[in-house]
């Protein structure tokens, strides 16, 4: 057992706070936010994610896990220090580190005794180095402090899982002796570790992201290259899949990437090759792609309809993914607001992101069901793959919207089935004449 800080009670710091305790850990989340944590103190959980609030609650009445929002608590008497604040995309695409600084200060503050610092927020190449300048000028006393790099690759809705299960666990540090302690942590998720330097661990974030984003990018151009030529992309992915060097996952070609991760890190990666005179142009390729799927959902609406005054848009899901009430960088957020832009009104139905959407798309009907996002619709769009969605009443929802026009931005639907009921059907580089 070991005690163990971990700084913002985000997505990242939640989930790998309460995977520590459950694996036997006694760990402080400290976070600034006091309504955050005051929920927290109260049983509730800020965020929806499977499995959490479970986790959270069953790791705290074991007296393993708590919260707090005073340092001077959170670091007593902790060994680790996990950094898990928040750094979203600055004005032209770099990272913002100021909550990153803020909490190097704090601990820097508030350490009374030798702690290892371990950076798991996505943080531009360098920022270890920077991390342990800062503590290191802000300290009131000398004391020693080994900064390792821990970088995080859980997806939301599956965090727990994926904390649980890591491909890999990444560590880099200058000092060797710092990230064996942090990998004895990890033991128990009998996983490969892998100990390199801070840079290149702080690099290996990035290179993935960006991977994974340029596997999306690249099967959605070849979706809009099947559109024209009447191939299917669905198929041409699975036949792909099958090449061993190739592999089946991160080939749904569809409305994009979203999320608090991929679209910040790629333009971050960008901003840092450009800032060192490098010419990063697959990775502006990979983000004109990806805007280009939100834009021609409406192109291809406002082709259907006849232009978009007026008419009546049904959107199934808000979310940048099921399973999730996140909606950062979601496209749902890009596609409603031109519509709304271009004079349709705008109804959307989410399982789980309706509080969520009613702060940031005021304008938006928010309705109760699927079928209430179709009445009285002109056209429906498939914007999230809810696994609710995939078993819809069709021939009900034909019957509830004026029009019969329904994009499937998420290719879930048959183009063959949605024929045969009557609905004019585009999907994302789907041929009509599907087999399925
Ligand atoms: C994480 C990572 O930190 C980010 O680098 C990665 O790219 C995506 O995932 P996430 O957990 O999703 O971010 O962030 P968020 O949900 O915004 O939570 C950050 C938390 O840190 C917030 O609760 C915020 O109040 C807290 N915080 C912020 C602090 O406790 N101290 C600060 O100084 C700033
Ligand atoms: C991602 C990374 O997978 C994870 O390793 C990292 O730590 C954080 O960023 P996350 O953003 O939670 O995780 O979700 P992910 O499941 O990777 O999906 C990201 C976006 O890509 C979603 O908007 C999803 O809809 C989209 N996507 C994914 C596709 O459009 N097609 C695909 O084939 C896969």
């Amino acid at each position: 057992m070991k005690n163990i800080c971990v700084l913002g009670a985000g997505y990242v710091g939640l989930v790998t706070g309460a995977c520590f305790a459950d694996l036997g850990n006694r760990v402080i989340i400290l976070d600034i936010d006091e309504k955050k944590i005051e929920m927290l103190q109260r049983g509730e959980t800020p965020i929806f994610e499977p499995g959490l609030s479970e986790l959270i609650l069953r790791n705290v009445a074991a007296e393993r896990l708590c919260f707090t929002t005073s340092y001077a608590e959170g670091l007593q008497n902790v060994e680790f220090v996990f950094v898990a604040v928040g750094t979203p995309s600055g004005v032209d695409g770099e990272a913002d580190l100021q909550y990153v600084r803020m909490a190097a200060e704090s601990i820097a503050e508030h350490m009374t005794h030798p702690l290892i610092v371990i950076n798991k927020s996505t943080v531009p190449v360098g920022t270890g180095d920077w991390v342990a300048d800062i503590i290191r000028k802000h300290q009131k006393e000398p004391i020693p402090f080994w900064v390792v790099s821990n970088p995080e690759f859980l997806r939301e809705g599956s965090a727990i899982h994926d904390f649980m299960n890591p491909d890999r666990v990444v560590l880099g540090s200058l000092h060797r002796e710092a990230a064996e302690k942090v990998a004895e942590l990890h033991k128990p998720l009998r996983t490969t570790i892998q100990i390199t330097d801070l840079r290149t661990a702080e690099m290996i974030k990035y290179a993935s992201n960006a991977f994974l984003a340029t596997r999306i990018s690249f099967i959605n151009e070849i979706a809009t290259i099947c559109d024209r030529l009447g191939a299917d992309v669905k198929e041409v992915a699975i036949g792909m899949g099958y090449d061993k060097r190739i592999g089946p996952h991160f080939l749904d070609a569809g409305l994009g990437f979203g999320g608090s991760c991929f679209p910040k890190d790629v333009r971050a990666l960008e901003h840092m090759a450009l800032l060192h005179g490098a010419h990063p142009q697959l990775l502006r390729a990979v983000l004109d792609i990806n805007q280009h799927q939100r834009r021609q959902v409406v192109m291809k609406l406002r082709e259907f309809l006849g232009g978009l005054d007026e008419k009546r848009v049904g959107l199934l899901g808000l979310s940048f993914k099921p399973n999730t009430d996140d909606m950062r960088e979601a496209p749902s957020v890009d596609i409603a607001r031109q519509l709304l832009r271009e004079g349709a009104v705008v109804q959307a139905y989410d399982p789980v992101a309706m509080s969520v959407a009613a702060n940031i798309l005021p304008k938006v009907r928010l309705v109760e069901n699927a079928y209430e996002a179709a009445e009285g619709a002109d056209a429906l769009v498939l914007v999230t793959e809810w696994n609710e969605f995939r078993h819809l009443d069709l021939p009900r929802i034909k019957s509830l919207m004026r029009g019969d026009v329904i994009i499937d931005g998420r290719n879930i639907w048959s183009p063959n089935r949605m024929a045969e009921l009557g609905f004019r059907y585009s999907g994302i580089g789907r041929r009509p004449n599907d087999r399925h």
